[in-house]
């Protein structure tokens, strides 16, 4: 296991292959930040479940794992009469592990349309392997961009401000824990930071699974960018004091109309920011674009959640993990996983090919190749 302190994008993966190439191995992010722990991906279920189960989590990382999914699927078809049927079965049952993001669907479905292409059982284990590897490093290429074409609007309030600190909230994690390197909105963050650019972080916690406060405090810790932790309501408050310079977040899923699903609570973020003149972005590589959909509020799946992730919190006392009850014992909750935030309310998006309106004719534009999808 790496040592904690060698940790950072640069250095360390999410997710990678054991040597053998048969075993994937991911960074548990359920005991995040207290614990380091690599977890084991041997079978499909094991995938399933580690999605399921937030294991692995983030859109662009979901997506990556089930793609390495589908080459385990290969790999354990070998033995099986009528290997395709079984691929294609056990294809949708990775499809099924989360609902709202588009990422898992497309990646499944770009490394099956590959695997069936081969005839023989050893060629479709190393078609599905390929694919798996070209889109790891495509995500990982996109999120570079999506970091060098962020930057510009950090560098640009830098400016404005003389240099002062640029104050940027985000929601969620939407770094490189949720993708392969950089993130989503981390990477402009990341960028600017690179560059010099004096920044601070606002990190919302992120009730109920405290994406915020666990992953993506650590992260920016880990790598030195000046950050705060705050609790889910305060974003209204900070921008309406002018301590917000901009709000980047990330997206799970967006239509080609450019509505946005993103964690449960960035609707609120966006109608605060819209409020009070606050720049408000979405970065987001082109996997996370649902082509098929124009009306988000209507058409995007949101996840509905275990209940006891809310009743119950989890956090470190004397050395271990523990997790405890914070409702009335009888009191029931409901857990609506994500929310959709619309195009109107969106400043922009900040995509691999450049930043655009979040209009049907911005987005098609960018990606001229989405009409034929
Ligand atoms: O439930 P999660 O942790 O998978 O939700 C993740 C998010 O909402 C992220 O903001 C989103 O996937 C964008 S990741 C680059």
């Amino acid at each position: 296991m790496p040592k904690q302190e060698k940790i950072c994008s640069k250095h360390i993966r999410p997710i990678w292959l054991s040597q053998n190439l048969k075993v994937i191995k991911v960074i548990d992010q359920r005991l995040l930040p207290h614990r380091f722990m690599v977890a084991e991906l041997k079978s499909v279920d094991d995938v399933i479940n580690a999605i399921k189960e937030t294991c692995v989590r983030g859109a662009p990382l979901i997506g990556v794992t089930a793609a390495y999914g589908v080459y385990l699927a290969a790999l354990n078809a070998e033995d099986k009469p009528a290997s395709n049927d079984f691929l294609i079965k056990e294809c949708k049952r990775i499809k099924s592990a989360r609902p709202t993001a588009i990422n898992l669907t497309w990646a499944v479905d770009k490394v099956l349309a590959e695997t069936l292409k081969a005839k023989t059982s050893s060629g479709k284990i190393k078609a599905a392997l390929n694919e798996a590897e070209r889109i790891v490093e495509t995500e990982v290429e996109n999120c570079k961009k999506i970091g060098e074409n962020g930057l510009n609007l950090i560098a640009e309030i830098s400016r404005r401000k003389d240099n002062q600190t640029v104050n940027i909230l985000t929601h969620c994690n939407a770094g490189w824990l949720a993708c392969v390197e950089y993130g989503t909105a981390t990477a402009p963050i990341y960028a600017a930071f690179e560059k010099g650019i004096d920044i601070h972080v606002w990190v919302d916690e992120t009730r109920p699974l405290n994406q915020g406060s666990r992953l993506t405090a650590w992260e920016l810790g880990k790598q030195g960018v000046k950050h705060t932790v705050i609790t889910d309501n305060a974003g209204g408050h900070l921008m309406q004091h002018g301590m917000v310079d901009i709000v980047i977040v990330g997206s799970d899923r967006t239509t080609r109309t450019g509505d946005v699903a993103n964690k449960i609570g960035t609707y609120l973020k966006a109608l605060a920011a819209r409020d009070n003149n606050v720049p408000f972005y979405v970065a987001l590589p082109s996997s996370a674009f649902d082509w098929n959909l124009k009306d988000g509020l209507k058409e995007i799946p949101i996840e509905m959640r275990d209940p006891d992730e809310i009743r119950y919190v989890q956090g470190f006392d004397q050395g271990a993990i523990k997790s405890v009850l914070i409702t009335p014992e009888s009191s029931p909750a409901a857990n609506f996983a994500f929310d959709v935030t619309p195009a109107r309310l969106v400043t922009g998006l900040i995509t691999e090919k450049g930043i655009c309106k979040a209009t049907e004719h911005d987005i098609n534009n960018m990606f001229p190749e989405s009409k034929s999808t």
